[in-house]
């Protein structure tokens, strides 16, 4: 359904001081997105008339985050409380019957969890309705003081709570919805009364109350939705929270996982029926995953696109690339951006690629770099062969075509093309073109000279005598 008749106004002006940071609070990140992109998300799909966010430090950076996700901001400065930045956002709130609140570091609230609050709040005539959780440990938080049933009397704020109230543990989210008509004179009512001087909407709901509004309470069905980031361990939390919930959506969709608890996954990754992910994978970013793969343990995938049946073995590192079916690569691989590995090709340990094509079947299997190289299909190149794509101004490309042999520790100095099944001998340093089926071979000539070695162990042993007879005189007497 949607909600034209609903503005959500999200609060993020705030320096976020607990942090202890230079980033306004709003702009750290928890499960792999700022805590200002998770609340616009959850609000997106409730089709409100408009989101507003109320912006202040770092407004620029924290607009190029709204504005991208289609939400409108207002500058509050200075940031005198959070009912300053509701009369801050008055005018671009505009006619709404309804405004729903939310603060900018709250960021695990769900969007089904926002309709039932609006729901609740239509059904029953309200003036407000408050998003709120028992917890229990509530340290921190405003406390809710109830009336009768389900309707609220006030918000205590922690720095105000009498000796008594300290025992209340159902807590104030700061998600809130309101009655326009019956919110802007309530808020018009709110004086500076604390230590900060600001203009607390929490006090807003008292007076709210005494005037014989409506105010009800929606306790949160996972009290997790209403906690805020006010430090790093609250920002630790709320991580850890948002880890488990994706990984128990991959598992639910056919993904093993072990020790999940050690496993970290951003929220865009996609992964196919089968595939394994061992203990300590971090698949982050894009990256998406087929059918049947086996992710080892300690590696690390970055906007990676994987087809079915892949093995990458511990610890590689892998970042904006793409590997097809049936490819196995490490351990201690490094894709670097733009490599394609195509169907069946093999990339072995300490292995580095930078913006290649390694064709169907071929193998680079071990200590290699491979950089801004076009390789065909079932080539093989030996240990340790390094392709010199630099001269320090310039990178230049090395095509490799079908059936190529490379030797060992060879050098392909770019730009350069090895033709069809040619061969380069082990150690070259090849600098000009090899045609298809020639051999390549750049290396000084090997000289054997027989007996050498023996005469020269006989040259040794004779100095060796000569300089040490008085210790081998001692040696006699004893
Ligand atoms: C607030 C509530 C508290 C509740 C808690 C839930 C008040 C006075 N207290 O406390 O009852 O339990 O949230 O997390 O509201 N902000 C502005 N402009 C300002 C001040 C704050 O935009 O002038 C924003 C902040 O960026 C933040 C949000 O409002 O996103 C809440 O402010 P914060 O300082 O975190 O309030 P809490 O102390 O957590
Ligand atoms: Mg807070």
């Amino acid at each position: 359904m949607a909600n034209k008749d609903t503005a959500i106004l999200i609060l993020a002006a705030g320096k976020g001081t607990r942090l202890k940071s230079s980033t306004a609070k709003v702009l750290h990140k928890a499960g792999g997105r700022t805590l200002l992109e998770h609340v616009i998300r959850a609000c997106h799909p409730l089709g409100a008339k408009k989101i507003i966010a109320v912006i202040g430090h770092q407004a620029e950076k924290v607009a190029d985050i709204a504005e991208a996700l289609d939400v409108e901001v207002v500058l509050q400065q200075p940031q005198n409380g959070t009912g300053h930045a509701l009369l801050v956002a008055k005018r671009a709130i505009g006619n709404a019957k309804y405004i729903i609140v939310l603060p900018g570091d709250a960021p695990l609230v769900r969007t089904e969890t926002l309709r039932a609050l609006l729901a609740k709040h239509r059904k029953g005539n309200a003036a407000a309705t408050l998003l709120t959780a028992v917890l229990a440990d509530p340290a921190g938080y405003g406390r809710i003081l109830r009336k009768a049933g389900d309707t609220v009397a006030a918000i205590i704020e922690e720095s105000q709570l009498a000796p008594e109230q300290r025992e209340l543990n159902e807590i104030n989210s700061s998600i809130y919805c309101f009655t326009s008509a019956q919110l802007w004179p309530a808020l018009a009512q709110v004086k500076p009364d604390n230590k900060h001087r600001e203009i607390y909407l929490t006090d807003a709901i008292a007076i709210l109350s005494a005037k014989d509004g409506t105010v009800l309470a929606e306790i949160a069905p996972d009290a997790r939705e209403a906690l805020g980031c006010n430090t790093r361990a609250d920002l630790a939390g709320v991580d850890r929270t948002f880890r488990e919930w994706k990984r128990e959506e991959l598992m639910r969709e056919g993904v093993t996982i072990q020790l999940p608890e050690t496993v970290v996954i951003d929220p865009d990754v996609k992964a196919g029926e089968d595939t394994v992910l061992e203990p300590c994978v971090q698949l982050l970013g894009k990256t998406k995953i087929g059918e049947r793969c086996v992710i080892k343990t300690g590696s690390i995938l970055h906007d990676m696109v994987l087809g079915d049946e892949v093995t990458i073995e511990p610890h590689c590192v892998m970042t904006s690339s793409r590997i097809d079916d049936g490819v196995i690569a490490g351990p201690f691989a490094r894709l670097r951006p733009e490599t394609h590995l195509k169907k069946g090709a093999r990339v072995g340990n300490f292995v580095e690629m930078k913006k290649s094509t390694i064709g169907e079947g071929s193998k680079v299997p071990h200590l290699s770099y491979i950089g801004d190289t076009k390789m065909g299909s079932k080539s093989n190149i030996g240990a340790g062969t390094i392709t010199c794509n630099y001269d320090g101004f310039h990178k230049y490309p090395t095509s490799i075509g079908n059936r190529v042999f490379v030797g060992s520790d060879s050098t392909l100095v770019a730009p350069l093309r090895i033709g069809d099944g040619a061969y380069i001998a082990a150690g070259s340093a090849i600098t000009e073109n090899v045609p298809a089926d020639a051999l390549g071979i750049a290396r000084g000539r090997q000289a054997t000279k027989k007996g050498w070695a023996s005469k020269k162990r006989r040259e040794l042993a004779g100095a060796n005598a000569h300089s040490k007879p008085a210790k081998a005189k001692r040696k006699k007497k004893r």
